[in-house]
């Protein structure tokens, strides 16, 4: 197995691996440090069948459920798809993911990571963004990192704010669902100790404490920053891949820049995270 960074700061591909056969531990604890240090594996040329991507990603941790089950795949609900090809109520079509967000961030314990693998991709686009959240906390000046350490924001499943529409849940999904949690607006990673800005503009209703006159500048003014490309990989979708991102210190949006003659369809699954502190 051989690990190739794809930026200075962030993303790595995995050559010479087949998930389709049993994996060491050292093998396993190998990827999860890679995992780590990257926060974007591309693990190359796999094609697995549902229950194969279950096990693929059961090296890195726990399912996490997702909330709205409208996307599950009937034979094996722990997954779910991504396609192009559905529309919202009105007849528009559907792009899930579009806009700079992380996952399920309404949730009191959001999904450490989001692994999609590619089923049937189109020609050209469709690239997913990722802008690392550590590499731009760390490039604040110190005056805002000292103003937003303290402050919490609250996440909702949709945010009144969002230029991004989401699906809406199912009545059964909206009991599951929290309607409202608090994270800090920056977080500190279980694993690398790092410190990153936890913004979600699809999620994040408000500041605690802070009106929205104030609390919605600032957090224009940290997304702004935060995507600059000099924080960002931009992953172009090969056949095979099996990507696997960490939300807890990355953004990440869908580019649906293709041919919607054609069809972008990925499995998609997350894996339980912990309480951001
Ligand atoms: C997502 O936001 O989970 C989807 C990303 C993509 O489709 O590229």
């Amino acid at each position: 197995m051989e690990i190739r960074p794809l930026t200075e700061h962030t993303g790595a591909e995995v050559l010479g691996i087949d998930l389709t056969r049993p994996v060491d531990a050292t093998t396993r604890a190998t990827l999860n440090r890679a995992f780590v240090e990257h926060h974007v594996l591309a693990i190359r040329d796999q094609h697995l069948d549902p229950p194969q991507v279950l096990a693929a990603v059961g090296l890195f941790g726990e399912i996490f459920h997702q909330h709205n089950t409208r996307f599950a795949l009937p034979d094996c609900p722990q997954i779910h798809y991504l396609s192009n090809q559905d529309s919202f109520p009105d007849g528009k079509r559907y792009i899930p993911g579009e806009g700079w967000h992380t996952d399920h961030s309404n949730d009191t314990r959001p999904p450490k990571a989001t692994v999609l693998h590619a089923v049937t991709l189109p020609d050209q686009g469709g690239d997913t963004q990722f802008a690392n959240m550590a590499e731009a906390y760390a490039a604040l000046p110190a005056a805002t990192r000292a103003r937003i350490d303290p402050l919490m924001a609250i996440h909702v499943y949709q945010s009144s704010h969002s230029a991004r529409k989401l699906m809406d849940l199912s009545a059964t999904n909206k009991e599951r669902v929290p309607n409202a949690v608090l994270h800090p607006l920056a977080r500190t990673h279980p694993e690398s100790g790092a410190k990153s800005i936890y913004i979600n503009p699809i999620r994040i209703e408000g500041l605690l404490g802070l009106d929205h006159k104030e609390a919605l500048p600032l957090l224009h003014e940290l997304l702004e920053h935060a995507t600059q490309e000099k924080f960002q990989y931009r992953h172009a979708w090969k056949p095979g891949d099996l990507v696997l991102w960490d939300n807890r210190c990355l953004l990440h949006k869908a580019n649906g820049d293709y041919d919607m003659g054609q069809t972008r369809y990925l499995y998609r699954v997350m894996l339980q995270g912990d309480v951001p502190h």
